[in-house]
């Protein structure tokens, strides 16, 4: 879910929240809402199932009033995406407005025991206890600011929340497990969940911390502990320009963000490789040398964190890939083992959560991520940013790009193995071999052909078996098609009974080592079956002979290959959703940023 707040915009105040929600829609885009107040005005709220343009509509036919505000774009925790579970939600008066990113877990017991003293609740959330709690504390006589304080002590759980009160000029703001920013000008203040909702307006910001409350008035804003004590917080200057959340003439951002792949890899390499001496700086990080690593990761960044445990594998180093969501579940040993959290966002709550879970073990924390003053990177001992640029579309696609290559800095600064000055050629090679199959890539006619497919499978080997699960899990968001991705080796270990002519398999393989001859032995066992064939090669083995069709690759180390070959099948997925005519940049039911477990 996104926030946005803002008090100082005066008759801008409405069309500065909608903005502000258009810019966060990527965090959810099942219901969106908004609410108004000043001294002299009630709160009047609009929202409703749907997406911002859908309130858009919805705002036509209404008219608010006010100075100060707040909105929220959702996506669904508790309850359905309905009018009612929208955010704002209101009390029984309709004096207090919330919304509210997260979720409480305690939120039933409160709501049996407001119930029983007379609150009337009208929808499914859990975050409709907070403004009930909120009138309570007010019908005691609570000032609005100890009201929401009160409120918000009450909660467990993982949450942001921005609250209006009639009567007042202030956006409250609370702060447990869930992102938090305000940006800063002479004349007003905002508060959202993330920077783009406000960057337009400014480069200055102030992360809030867990545990802290703001409170942003005409005349400023203050930010205090839980005991109400003043924080002095330091004010950070954003360095991207809001110009890169833009679309640049691209149809979707998906596609702007793939083509900016080139840029991206420049600025995550920028400075911390030097081909002379053969040696990378990755600054402090250098001095890590790990024993043994483990990955928490979910979604694309996971498919990245296999990548990189093969990379330390390589090195000797024994390393993992968890999926964070499991976890704790597994509770594996950890000994000195370095743990590292890759995450774009740097806001997902699983790999947050296994984060903690290693460090409560005594381990020491590495975030590899793409947003700076993340959650991630402020929690963990150390942080490696993938300098990706800010990533708008849904499905994750420069930023994995950005996270292989951010990985081999990682394993080649902290670990020390023979081939480490073809890598480095090979990571200098990367963003022109990138372009030139941005240019050339047959991905849009292999995207035509099969675009009636019953499903797509994906197989590779070693380094080009991550790529596999990516391409399949980037087909499966975007075109809402079956797709799987498979170890090459796995196929005829039961997959293959799924294969038919209506199932083309999308083979990656480089090289012409021993791995490269098995998988094309694989090849040949799906071209038995009559399955299309399209390989992604280099030219290297005899991929290409059992093929229907070849997305080219030029010859360079299998680590970069990986990335590559990913280009092409982010390609063809994104062509293929486009003739389906879906909606690329936010697919159904997902969202960017998934901040609850
Ligand atoms: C969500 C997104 C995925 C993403 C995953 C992890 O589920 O829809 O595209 O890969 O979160 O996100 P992170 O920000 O942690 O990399």
């Amino acid at each position: 879910c996104g926030i946005i707040g803002c008090v100082g915009r005066g008759d801008e105040t409405l069309d500065t929240l909608v903005h502000g929600l258009s810019k966060l829609e990527y965090r959810g885009y099942d219901s969106a809402g908004v609410a108004l107040t000043s001294t002299d005005e009630p709160v009047s709220i609009c929202k409703n199932a749907g997406d911002i343009d859908g309130l858009k509509q919805a705002l036509e036919s209404v008219s608010l009033s006010g100075e100060v505000g707040i909105g929220h774009t959702r996506w669904s925790t508790h309850g359905p995406p309905t009018d009612a579970n929208a955010h704002p939600h209101q009390d029984c008066h309709g004096s207090v407005a919330v919304v509210h990113n997260g979720i409480i877990e305690n939120y039933q017991e409160l709501r049996d025991e407001l119930v029983g003293a007379g609150h009337t609740f009208t929808s499914d959330t859990d975050t409709e206890v907070i403004p009930h709690l909120i009138e309570r504390e007010l019908e005691d006589g609570a000032n609005p600011e100890a009201a929401v304080r009160s409120a918000v002590a009450q909660l467990d759980g993982s949450f942001a929340v921005a609250v209006v009160v009639a009567g007042t000029e202030s956006v409250f703001a609370a702060r447990n497990d869930s992102p938090l920013v305000l940006g800063l000008t002479e004349e007003a203040t905002f508060l959202a969940s993330d920077v783009p909702a406000f960057r337009d307006f400014t480069d200055q910001v102030v992360y809030l911390d867990d545990g802290e409350f703001a409170r942003l008035d005409a005349d400023g804003w203050t930010v205090t502990d839980t005991a109400g004590t003043v924080v002095d917080k330091e004010v950070n200057t954003v360095e991207w320009d809001p110009e890169e959340t833009g679309k640049s003439g691209y149809d979707h951002y998906m596609l702007k963000e793939i083509h900016e792949q080139p840029r991206a890899l420049r600025q995550c390499l920028r400075g911390r490789v030097d081909e002379l001496s053969a040696s990378v700086d990755i600054g402090d990080l250098g001095d890590l040398s790990p024993t043994g690593v483990q990955f928490v990761a979910c979604g694309t960044s996971y498919h990245a964190a296999l990548y990189g445990a093969q990379l330390f594998q390589a090195a000797g180093i024994p390393a993992q890939a968890f999926l964070a969501s499991e976890y704790a579940t597994g509770v594996p040993p950890i000994g000195d083992a370095l743990v590292v959290g890759v995450t774009q966002s740097g806001e997902t709550a699983d790999t947050l959560s296994a984060l903690r879970e290693a460090r409560s073990r005594g381990a020491r924390t590495l975030a590899v991520t793409n947003v700076v003053g993340s959650t991630v990177a402020r929690e963990c001992d150390h942080a490696l940013y993938i300098r990706a640029g800010p990533e708008i579309g849904v499905a994750a696609s420069k930023t994995f790009a950005s996270q292989l290559a951010a990985l081999n800095l990682l394993a080649l600064g902290t670990t020390s193995t023979d081939d480490t000055r073809e890598v480095i050629a090979a990571l200098r090679d990367l963003p022109g071999q990138v372009q030139s199959i941005l240019d050339s890539s047959a991905a849009e006619a292999v995207a035509e052909l099969y675009q009636d497919a019953d499903a797509y499978f994906f197989i590779g080997r070693g380094q080009q078996f991550p790529v596999a699960l990516e391409g399949a899990l980037k087909m499966k968001e975007i075109t809402y098609k079956h797709a799987e991705g498979f170890a090459a080796g796995e196929l005829k270990h039961g997959p293959l009974a799924l294969v038919t002519e209506k199932t083309p398999v999308f083979a990656v393989v480089t090289g012409d080592d021993e791995r490269a001859r098995k998988t094309v032995g694989n090849i040949k066992e799906v071209e038995a079956r009559d399955a299309p064939v399209v390989a992604v090669t280099d030219g290297q083995n005899d991929a290409a002979r059992y093929a229907d069709e070849v997305l080219e690759l030029p010859e360079t180390h299998p680590r970069a290959a990986a990335v590559l070959a990913n280009i092409h099948l982010q390609l063809v997925s994104y062509h293929t959703a486009a003739l389906l005519g879906r909606p690329i940049d936010k697919p159904r039911n997902l969202a960017k940023s998934v901040t609850v477990e």
